[in-house]
């Protein structure tokens, strides 16, 4: 698998599963334009990139703001001239309960980069994945199946990336663009801790560790997914596909409903 003289787009590489896919894109000599609105993690995640004869950019941005969204399909068509593979994983999570008062902001925020800005730069980059007959990776969640309390703006928004990819899959068959999600259980990174300062991430981590069949899934371990639905040599027909990797908590979830109503 090499995509020497590919490039790779990947937004949220400042941290976690993005800056996972980003060293394991760099190892298969991809050029790659990194994404995130953190630019300290950006140049971190670009410092453990390979570096010999590669070709990197960092585009810092905010996906909540729309001008900032629309700049970064321009910017890297400037510095690359192409684009074959997308992958949308930047995201957040926020708590609420339908007893809160008002959670539209909430609604506004998580659905703005979790959905809004995978739509948009998708619709962007499809001329030019057209072009190279490139794929899609989104970063969905267990969550776009399978409620959790507190959290229906999160799993509304990993539902509605489901259905967008399968949708864009269909859309862009006949063009050979490939779309593919992955729906990741409980991945060692900050995202559970952004919104939640007081939760400790080893404790978190130990407790969850414990809970499913296979335990907790390392970031390193998501990003392989992502290479292979993004390589046309190991997935050069899967497309509209939605890959669970979550240890079996999706099974054990299943298991513990079961005879409870
Ligand atoms: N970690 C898990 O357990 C888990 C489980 C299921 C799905 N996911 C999904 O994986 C994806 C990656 O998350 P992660 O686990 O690597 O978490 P993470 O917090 O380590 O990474 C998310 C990245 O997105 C970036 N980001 C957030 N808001 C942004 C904005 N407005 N503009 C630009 N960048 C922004 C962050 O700066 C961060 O670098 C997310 O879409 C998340 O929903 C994670």
């Amino acid at each position: 698998m090499a995509f020497k003289g590919k490039v790779v787009l990947i937004t949220g590489a400042g941290s976690g599963i993005g800056a996972a896919a980003a060293k394991a894109f760099s190892r298969l000599s991809a050029g790659l334009a990194l994404v995130d609105k953190n630019e300290n993690g950006l140049k971190k995640t670009l410092e453990q990139c390979e570096k010999a004869d590669q070709d990197h950019l960092i585009i810092v941005a905010d996906l909540s703001k729309s001008s900032e969204v629309l700049s970064v399909v321009p910017r890297t068509l400037a510095h690359f001239g192409r684009i074959d593979v997308l992958v949308n994983c930047a995201g957040i999570m926020s708590e609420e309960k339908m007893t809160d008062e008002d959670v539209s902001a909430n609604f506004d925020a998580v659905i703005g980069i979790n959905l809004r800005t995978p739509v948009i730069l998708t619709n962007k980059a499809t001329p030019y994945l057209i072009e190279t007959r490139g794929s899609i990776v989104n970063i969905s969640s267990i969550r776009s199946t399978r409620p959790c309390d507190k959290r229906s703006m999160y799993c509304v928004s990993k539902a509605g990336l489901e259905m967008f990819t399968k949708c864009v899959a269909l859309d862009l068959a006949d063009r050979g663009v490939r779309a593919n999600s992955i729906h990741p259980g409980v991945v060692r990174t900050n995202i559970q801790f952004s919104y939640n300062p007081e939760a400790t991430p080893d404790a978190h981590y130990a407790a969850s560790s414990k809970k499913f069949p296979f335990g907790v899934t390392e970031p390193e371990e998501v990003a392989q997914l992502v290479v292979f639905l993004a390589s046309s040599e190991t997935a050069r027909t899967i497309t509209g596909a939605a890959y669970y990797i979550d240890g079996g908590q999706s099974l054990m979830e299943t298991r513990s409903l079961a005879g409870k109503f």
